[in-house]
């Protein structure tokens, strides 16, 4: 009822919609209105009423909630259930506990601040509350589990795409999980998965997106930066948060029903790495060559000085 109250409050952007009307539409008393509306102010949301005239929408808090991402997506997305939290450890680690839980595919776990936010390798993420999208969401794709890689390459295009649509400024991917702005990172992608060696059982893919930090702290002043910092304007959470979903979405259909080469001139067209020379450090050894692109697994190919060309299946990569 609530998000259906505020998509309606939305539609007439700037315009007073009577209570009646309201009523009318959600299918409830005139009182029952007016208590979603007092709801909502609760939550900071700033809805005007004037006599004769009725409500209007003025301003909206800048959280991450269940209703307010639902009545953006309005049923068009693979999302399924939102768990919000105000404060977390770690959305990973709790969206690893619910799919052992059976939690459904498209649970999405969304928190405006992590205490024990973890990177790749082991890293830390730092995820200052209600600056940043920290987010993890659970996949239960029926795929080989050597193709999991392939997601954090699916979702790194629905995020740049996603800012694009939402903020109006290209960011960069890097090979495999990081995306960028001029060598400066504004998000990473952390892939997990729940499997036994020839079965999937679940993938959690995390997600964390610097929004609104005007600035990082030592040495992360280095290199990280936000949507903020590059676009030289605040930015509403939730309005980058449903463009990501929204592109995520469609991406993830195509991939499921055509695979990875269908997604992979998307990734090409934003990678970074494309013809560049570069240093990847793998497990075992460190290259050095010219990236020359993905194959249609998703590997990264590196040609290296005498010729060879070498697949790359995990690395950090400098370029
Ligand atoms: C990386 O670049 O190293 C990946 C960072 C992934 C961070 C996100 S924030 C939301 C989710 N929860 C976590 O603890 N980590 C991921």
């Amino acid at each position: 009822m609530k998000s259906s109250l505020l998509q309606m409050l939305r539609t007439k952007e700037n315009e007073f919609i009577s209570g009646e009307k309201l009523s009318e539409k959600l299918g409830c008393s005139r009182t029952a209105v007016w208590k979603h509306i007092d709801a909502l102010r609760k939550e900071g949301y700033n809805v005007e009423a004037a006599p004769k005239k009725g409500y209007r929408l003025s301003d909206e808090p800048d959280t991450l909630s269940k209703h307010q991402l639902e009545s953006r997506l309005k049923d068009e997305t693979f999302i399924t259930a939102v768990h919000h939290y105000p404060s977390i450890h770690s959305t990973q680690e709790t969206a690893h506990q619910l799919a052992s839980e059976n939690a459904p595919e498209g649970t999405l776990i969304l928190a405006d601040e992590q205490t024990k936010g973890k990177g790749r390798l082991g890293r830390q993420w730092h995820s200052p509350r209600e600056t940043g999208i920290w987010m993890s969401l659970i996949l239960r794709p029926d795929i080989e589990v050597k193709r999991a890689p392939q997601l954090t390459l699916l979702t790194a295009v629905a995020v740049v795409r996603g800012i694009k649509n939402a903020v109006g400024i290209d960011p960069e991917i890097k090979w495999p999980n990081d995306v960028l702005f001029e060598g400066k990172k504004v998000a990473g992608i952390l892939t997990e998965m729940q499997a036994e060696p020839d079965k999937v059982h679940a993938i959690i893919v995390g997600l964390g997106l610097n929004v609104n930090q005007s600035q990082f702290p030592a040495p992360l002043d280095t290199i990280a930066t936000s949507l903020r910092i590059e676009s030289g304007k605040s930015v509403n959470r939730t309005d980058v948060l449903s463009s990501i979903l929204i592109e995520w979405d469609w991406l993830y259909r195509t991939f499921l029903k055509e695979g990875f080469a269908a997604v992979k001139p998307l990734w090409e067209a934003h990678a970074l790495t494309m013809g560049k020379r570069i240093t990847a450090r793998t497990p075992k050894e460190t290259l050095t060559g010219i990236a020359t692109g993905i194959d249609d697994s998703g590997v990264l190919l590196l040609r290296q000085d005498d010729g060879t060309l070498r697949h790359i299946y995990s690395a950090d990569i400098e370029c």
